[in-house]
């Protein structure tokens, strides 16, 4: 068949997670050899009125973006004569004004959206039926639990669960499991995880201590000096349905049903905090279903005293180091690689070419108000196959993005970057990094047309042919959840668009 000259890649994407099963790959492609062909930046909005703090792709190819209702006004108006009362607000009672965004990537439109207490440093996670749902934040988005549902009649909004959450989620992390439960994990002074939804009949009977599970894990890795240095835990569901949680330098395999840790993995080398606020950023490499062997990789950070050292006006160079860990072996070890800058507050995005994106932070200093310096705009592709170079350095954005800035891969395969605002209002003029409420694109070089004729993609002309495939598609419920993924066909590192595929 004609199909076995092409290369495929199956990519599987959920929030925070990503697969890659290759199914008729004969080889590896090598990655861009190409100095000149370094990715290129578009501006899509100048201002969407508000910070993009946190953004969440979801499956009708609309953005949900928001930042937190703390911040005083925004630039964006709540529909003629709406306004959100709040009498716990810290800054304005009566807010008209909206803190969240729908933004749609086809039309690069967006409409504001109402959302009703604070998701500062709030946590999320898709269902299997393709609704957000998003736990906790500050104040009086503590304990409060929140969905967002597409709709196509463009009228769907923000619905709010007022004190759902058995403990404050403040900087928590949240994973969809297997049985389609979310489980959410630690937060600020939170020793101990919890699922969505609870057991409501038991719940009932007024036990809800049943439901909440001490995990003294959190506790040891908090290093109360550091500003803690263990919020927002890297959570990754292994293939054998355990939880991997790493958090400070150390990590664990989660057995969440029992409640029992079963492995404890040695710690990352170099002593060097990798979680907020020396915040890093982690992925799970791409899996092959059929030779599965889960490989972390935890890259940047910031080295202990940083926050300390910060709010006293020391900028200390951030952590430049990634480690990789196969967490199925008997015994690993951490494999350590240097990135060509140090970085913190840095987002990772698994592309779907199997490659990781590395973009946003900086240079010096920590996450945290005013605490970061040194911009880095240039992000980095790093090739995880590659056995002699790693890291491919990409064009830089005009546009720093530090503090509370966030970036996703789109189902066309660009990515979509926002936000940065270090300051504790809407600050534009008279600051170091003014709050940006821009939205920008970042296409990788696999979207280049020099690219496609560097590498004879033209010559792969699947029109008038029609090829026929078969997928063999993710094996266990441990490696890919139910829910909405994103489907890529990958030719000579080529992918195409992403198309939307429900697995149940
Ligand atoms: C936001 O609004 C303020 C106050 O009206 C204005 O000074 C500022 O320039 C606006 N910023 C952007 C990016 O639109
Ligand atoms: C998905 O499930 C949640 C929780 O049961 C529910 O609130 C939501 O409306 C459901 N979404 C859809 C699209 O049915
Ligand atoms: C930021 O803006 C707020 C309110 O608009 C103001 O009170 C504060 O002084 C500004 N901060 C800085 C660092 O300029």
């Amino acid at each position: 068949m004609a199909s076995n000259m092409i290369m495929i890649k199956f990519l599987l994407f959920s929030l925070f997670l990503y697969y890659i099963f290759p199914l008729l790959t004969s080889q590896v492609l090598p990655p861009y050899p190409y100095p000149d062909i370094q990715g290129s930046w578009q501006l899509l909005h100048e201002s969407v009125g508000i910070s993009a703090m946190h953004m969440q792709l979801l499956h009708d190819n609309k953005v949900i973006i928001f930042d937190r209702t703390d911040f005083g006004p925004s630039n964006l108006s709540l529909p003629a004569g709406v306004c959100r009362i709040d009498p716990s607000d810290t800054v304005l009672k009566t807010d008209c004004t909206a803190h969240s965004i729908l933004y749609d990537i086809n039309t690069n439109a967006f409409r504001p959206l109402m959302v009703q207490t604070d998701t500062w440093c709030s946590s999320g996670a898709v269902l299997p039926n393709g609704t957000l749902v998003q736990t906790g934040g500050y104040n009086d988005g503590d304990h409060n639990i929140r969905s967002f549902t597409p709709c196509y009649n463009g009228n769907c909004d923000w619905i709010e669960f007022p004190q759902a959450l058995l403990e404050r989620r403040w900087y928590a992390s949240n994973q969809i499991l297997p049985d389609g439960r979310i489980i959410i994990v630690g937060g600020r002074r939170q020793f101990n995880y919890e699922f969505y939804p609870q057991n409501m009949e038991d719940r009932s009977s007024g036990s809800s201590s049943n439901h909440l599970f001490l995990l003294d894990f959190l506790r040891v890795t908090n290093d109360y000096h550091q500003m803690e240095n263990n919020l927002y835990p890297f959570l990754h569901l292994l293939p054998d349905g355990n939880l991997f949680i790493f958090a400070n330098t150390r990590s664990i395999l989660l057995d969440y049903n029992q409640n029992q840790v079963l492995r404890e993995f040695p710690p990352i080398p170099g002593d060097e905090p990798r979680n907020y606020p020396s915040s890093g950023s982690s992925v799970m490499l791409p899996l092959d279903d059929s030779n599965i062997d889960p490989e972390i990789m935890v890259c940047g950070g910031a080295p202990r005293g940083s926050y300390p050292q910060a709010m006293e006006g020391n900028f200390i160079r951030a952590t430049s180091t990634c480690g990789r860990l196969k967490v199925s072996h008997a015994n690993p070890s951490w494999v350590m690689e240097d990135m060509p800058v140090p970085r913190v507050m840095s987002d990772m995005i698994l592309l779907p070419t199997g490659d990781v994106l590395i973009i946003n932070g900086g240079e010096l200093g920590t996450a945290g108000w005013e605490l970061g310096r040194g911009p880095i705009t240039r992000p980095l592709i790093y090739h995880p196959l590659s056995n002699d170079w790693r890291f491919s350095v990409m064009s830089p954005s005009p546009r720093p993005r530090m503090y509370h800035s966030s970036a996703i891969l789109l189902t066309d395969g660009r990515i979509l970057i926002g936000g940065s605002n270090p300051h504790v209002f809407y600050n534009f003029t008279n600051v170091e990094f003014p709050t940006d409420l821009s939205l920008e694109s970042f296409s990788p070089p696999y979207l280049s047309p020099q690219y496609d004729s560097i590498l004879d993609v033209k010559n792969f002309s699947p029109a008038p042919n029609t090829y026929g495939l078969s997928i063999v598609g993710p094996s266990t419920a441990a490696i890919a959840p139910p829910g909405y993924y994103l489907l890529f066909l990958v030719h000579a590192g080529t992918p195409s668009s992403g198309m939307w595929v429900k697995i149940e």
